[in-house]
């Protein structure tokens, strides 16, 4: 018998203070960890800025773990209207009870500002200047506005943190002026240096037991992607955890060897999709490229 759809939602409710986050946490992330603790404690509104996959999210969990707090997010595009962040009212309950407070469901923002936790906005650079606008109170504030019922005032614990990837990324908006002018703290996060990335991708591996040879030539791939004068957008984070996952998932089909073949292979299925070329030049080439760059060529 399937199990119904109310016990498997019972059986799966992610819980708050359930699973631990684990970070990898030397180089820039420490620093990061750092500063985001003085920004809440300056009283700033502070903004983690890097390339996709360098582990903005995961930082910003992380903190909120280790400082205790409930953590809401909402990741920020086109379509993110301020209802969205705000809230919005039941149609049925407020058809029985009128605009009432037990009508509304607080989204995201509102419930982070009644329950003193953190509110990570990912992606603020996509957002409309409409979506944006709702920031301005709650940040220069500390309030904000419920239609029809109300101003509230945030608990005290209350604290944003604001993600985006680098302004020069295509299909993004401009920060405006005005929310701009209150975030204050600036926190550049950048592919990691050698030894952290190869933590990152063993942390995010348990059960891939690569040889260090091999980690570092996966490392070396990863690397040259983000030299080469043909990429747009480099491999990330997540593509150095996918070449060792498969990696490892072919070496033990491959009874425990992992030849360079087969290396290769990994990686041209892996690299041809995560590395973004620059207007013009051939994705597959420019993969064969980088990987013949480091593996040897055929
Ligand atoms: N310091 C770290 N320790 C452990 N894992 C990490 C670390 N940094 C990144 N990762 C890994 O990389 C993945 C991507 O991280 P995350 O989602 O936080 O990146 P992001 O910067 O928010 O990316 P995006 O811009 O795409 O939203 C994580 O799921 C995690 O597996
Ligand atoms: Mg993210």
């Amino acid at each position: 018998m399937p199990q119904s759809f109310p016990e498997l939602f019972e059986q799966f409710k992610v819980r708050q203070d359930a699973a631990d986050v684990e970070m990898v946490l030397t180089g820039q992330y420490q620093r990061a960890l750092e500063l985001l603790e003085d920004a809440e404690n300056a009283g700033l509104t502070p903004i983690l800025i890097g390339p996709p996959g360098v582990g903005k999210t995961l930082l910003c969990r992380y903190y909120a773990q280790r400082r205790g707090k409930p953590f809401y997010w909402m990741t920020m595009d086109e379509s993110t209207k301020p209802v969205h962040l705000v809230g919005s009212f039941d149609p049925a309950v407020t058809m029985r009870q009128g605009f009432s407070p037990e009508s509304f469901v607080p989204g995201p923002l509102t419930q982070a500002m009644l329950e003193g936790g953190y509110f990570l906005v990912n992606e603020l650079n996509r957002a409309t200047e409409y979506a944006q606008n709702t920031l301005l109170e709650p940040l220069e504030e500390r309030s904000l506005y419920l239609p029809r019922l109300g101003r509230i005032k945030a608990h005290e614990a209350f604290f944003v943190i604001c993600s985006m990837n680098p302004q020069e990324l295509a299909g993004t908006h401009r920060i405006s002026e005005a929310l701009k002018d209150r975030i204050k703290v600036w926190i550049r996060l950048d592919y990691p240096d050698r030894s952290t990335e190869l933590n990152i991708i063993r942390a995010n591996c348990p059960h891939a037991d690569l040889p260090e040879e091999t980690l570092d030539r996966i490392y070396q791939l990863i690397n040259r992607t983000r030299m080469d004068p043909d990429v747009e957008q480099p491999a990330s984070i997540r593509a150095g955890i996918a070449l060792a996952r498969l990696a490892s998932v072919q070496a033990q089909r491959e009874k425990g060897k992992l030849t360079t073949k087969v290396l290769r292979r990994v990686a041209e299925h892996v690299l041809s999709g995560s590395v973004k070329p620059r207007p013009g030049v051939d994705a597959e080439k420019l993969s064969r490229k980088l990987i013949n760059a480091v593996l040897g060529g055929e």
